[in-house]
């Protein structure tokens, strides 16, 4: 375990007093963990990576076994927050204790609102100008996982794909995604094809329906995406040409000799824009293409993709609307 000079000091869940001594369970952090002992639940590959250095446990999935205390920290998005929070209550033993703790930027206050109206009041435990740390103590109260719609799959087929909290565009057909999707027959037939930050699997299962004797590798950070994904393909038949991988944008890919990549790549580190992984996908893409190989990217018409494309290929554009572009840098 790290010791404590290597810790965050702006961080009010680790004043002394603010947890309980002894193992938990840290959602989407491992910094108490690294403090205190237990299994940090990390989905995002980076900071899971990060975690796994330090020598701690991690587990990408809630765990089977109980803690005496679970702390989740806020992350965006109200849904995968929700699905925090009832499974670390889930993995408290009786009487054991919940602990949130976030920002105000990232709504605290409003989840905090939420919870009490479920769990009853919560106990303020540390306090700063812009952060919170609140907690309560397990009860018979049934705190449920939020459930989330299934989505159009958008080849122009009926079929829909499965979604979970946390899941890019867990509610809707993204338009982006729909932007890529509705150029795909204007593309030669790929035989081996991958799809990067493939979320609940658009792209890449899309793409397998249309090119029959295509396989393809889909990767995305966040595991809430692998397992979907994953259990997409297999709803649909594709399994066996689909390989789906928890993969972060700055490893290399595990195969090359690509025909086609598709991505519509993440334009956000958190809470802030970022073009980070986006361009480390491009140049794991440009590493993985065979000659004469084709690497599409769809995005915002505001993001500024074209240069660092023009930089490992010959870029072109494909026709697509008024809010997004369809880039392809040619191998
Ligand atoms: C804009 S979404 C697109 C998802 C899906 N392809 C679609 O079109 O619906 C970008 C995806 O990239 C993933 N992602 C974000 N950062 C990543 C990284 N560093 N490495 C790999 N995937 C990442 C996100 O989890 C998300 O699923």
């Amino acid at each position: 375990m790290s010791g404590p000079a290597d810790l965050p000091t702006d961080d009010p869940a680790l004043d002394p007093g603010v947890l309980l001594p002894g193992p938990l369970v840290e959602f989407q952090g491992w910094t108490a963990v690294a403090r205190h002992g237990g299994l940090a639940v990390l989905p995002w590959r980076p900071q899971a990576r990060q975690a796994d250095i330090a020598g701690l446990a991690t587990s990408p999935r809630v765990p089977a076994t109980t803690f005496p205390q679970a702390l989740v920290r806020l992350t965006k998005g109200r849904v995968a927050v929700e699905a925090d929070l009832a499974e670390a209550w889930g993995a408290l033993t009786p009487g054991g204790r919940l602990v949130l703790t976030g920002p105000k930027e990232l709504g605290i206050t409003s989840a905090v609102k939420r919870l009490e109206a479920l769990l009853g009041p919560g106990e303020v435990v540390a306090q700063r100008a812009h952060q919170k740390v609140v907690a309560w103590v397990r009860t018979s109260t049934a705190l449920p996982r939020p459930t989330t719609p299934r989505v159009a799959l958008g080849d122009g087929s009926d079929l829909t794909l499965g979604t979970a909290p946390g899941v890019f565009s867990h509610d809707a057909l993204d338009e982006g995604t729909a932007t890529l999707l509705a150029v795909l027959h204007d593309l030669p037939a790929p035989r081996a094809l991958a799809d990067l930050g493939c979320g609940a699997g658009h792209l890449g299962l899309a793409a397998l329906r249309r090119w029959p004797a295509a396989t393809a590798w889909l990767g995305d950070a966040d595991h809430r995406a692998v397992t979907v994904a994953t259990d997409n393909a297999r709803d649909l038949g594709l399994a066996p040409r689909a390989t789906v991988a928890w993969w972060d944008a700055h490893e290399p890919l595990p195969i090359t000799g690509l025909d086609l990549v598709l991505t519509n790549p993440p334009a956000h580190a958190g809470a802030a824009t970022s073009t980070d992984a986006a361009l480390a996908m491009f140049r794991a893409a440009h590493a993985a293409l065979a000659p004469g190989g084709r690497l599409v990217v769809v995005a915002n018409r505001q993001l500024p993709y074209e240069r660092p494309l023009a930089q490992l290929g010959r870029v072109t554009t494909m026709p697509s609307g008024s809010r997004f572009k369809v880039c392809v840098c040619h191998g």
